[in-house]
């Protein structure tokens, strides 16, 4: 259909309409994206949709991100929980994440100290204590009293894992990266601890039952429903 002719319904008129319509809805490509050429001076064309933009200064942006539980510990056994958005997974084999930390919070010499910490998933259960452990620092105050929060023994590093929480994953870091206001460290994962309570009887791991949560710009959210699998939209029905 030409650009900038008006749509009179839904239903493509010509058969290589109709055939440019099937392909676009099979392969999912027709949703309002044009080219650059075309695009230019067109904010508000066609589907009357606005595209219109503002400029922002460079910052972060990338959201939804997860916001986890850190827990760390020293080597005398003092150990302390913070919150973390910037985190992520970076390489599948050998499994790897990414932490990164501002050199001023309590825990960041704890990580510098024993190389190690763990990250443990959060859930809409947790979401208070995620944002305490987060405003609030181990240097006053002990957040697993606090919070009442259990410490569970780690396999193969010092710092405890947070009973409550679904996944706990252990870390080892294999480099710090000083990158400026935060400092990245990357790290491999040693050990992942799953909760047997969203388990079903064939052993697969139900994630969404646990109600994880994110975090996006300045809100926290829970999940609402699954939109598909993964691989769903080349899968053949
Ligand atoms: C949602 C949220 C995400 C945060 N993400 C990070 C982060 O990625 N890196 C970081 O250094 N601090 C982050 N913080 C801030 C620390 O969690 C916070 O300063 C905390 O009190 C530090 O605890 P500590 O002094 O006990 O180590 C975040 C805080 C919140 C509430």
């Amino acid at each position: 259909m030409p650009r900038n002719r008006k749509k009179t319904g839904n239903q493509p008129k010509s058969r290589s309409d109709r055939n440019n319509k099937k392909s676009a809805i099979h392969k999912n490509t027709n949703h309002g994206y044009r080219n650059r050429a075309e695009s230019e001076g067109s904010e508000q064309k066609d589907s009357g949709q606005n595209y219109a933009k503002q400029e922002w200064k460079p910052g972060n942006m990338v959201y939804p991100v997860p916001a986890v539980l850190v827990t760390v510990s020293d080597r005398t056994g003092n150990d302390n929980i913070f919150t973390v958005a910037w985190t992520g997974t970076i390489c599948t084999n050998p499994p790897m994440v990414y932490i990164s930390v501002r050199p001023e919070r309590y825990s960041y010499h704890m990580i510098k100290e024993t190389g190690e910490f763990v990250i443990n998933l959060t859930t809409r259960e947790l979401a208070f204590a995620t944002d305490y452990c987060g405003v609030k620092s181990g240097r006053e105050i002990d957040k697993f009293q606090e919070l009442h929060l259990t410490r569970q023994k780690p396999s193969k590093v010092l710092a405890p894992l947070i009973g409550e929480c679904p996944v706990n994953i252990e870390c080892k870091v294999t480099e710090c990266r000083e990158l400026g206001s935060h400092h990245m460290f990357l790290a491999e994962v040693k050990a992942v601890h799953i909760s047997e309570s969203y388990m079903d009887a064939k052993g697969a791991f139900h994630l969404e039952k646990a109600k994880p949560i994110v975090y996006s710009h300045g809100e926290y959210f829970g999940l609402s429903q699954a939109l598909g699998t993964f691989g769903y939209s080349i899968r053949k029905k």
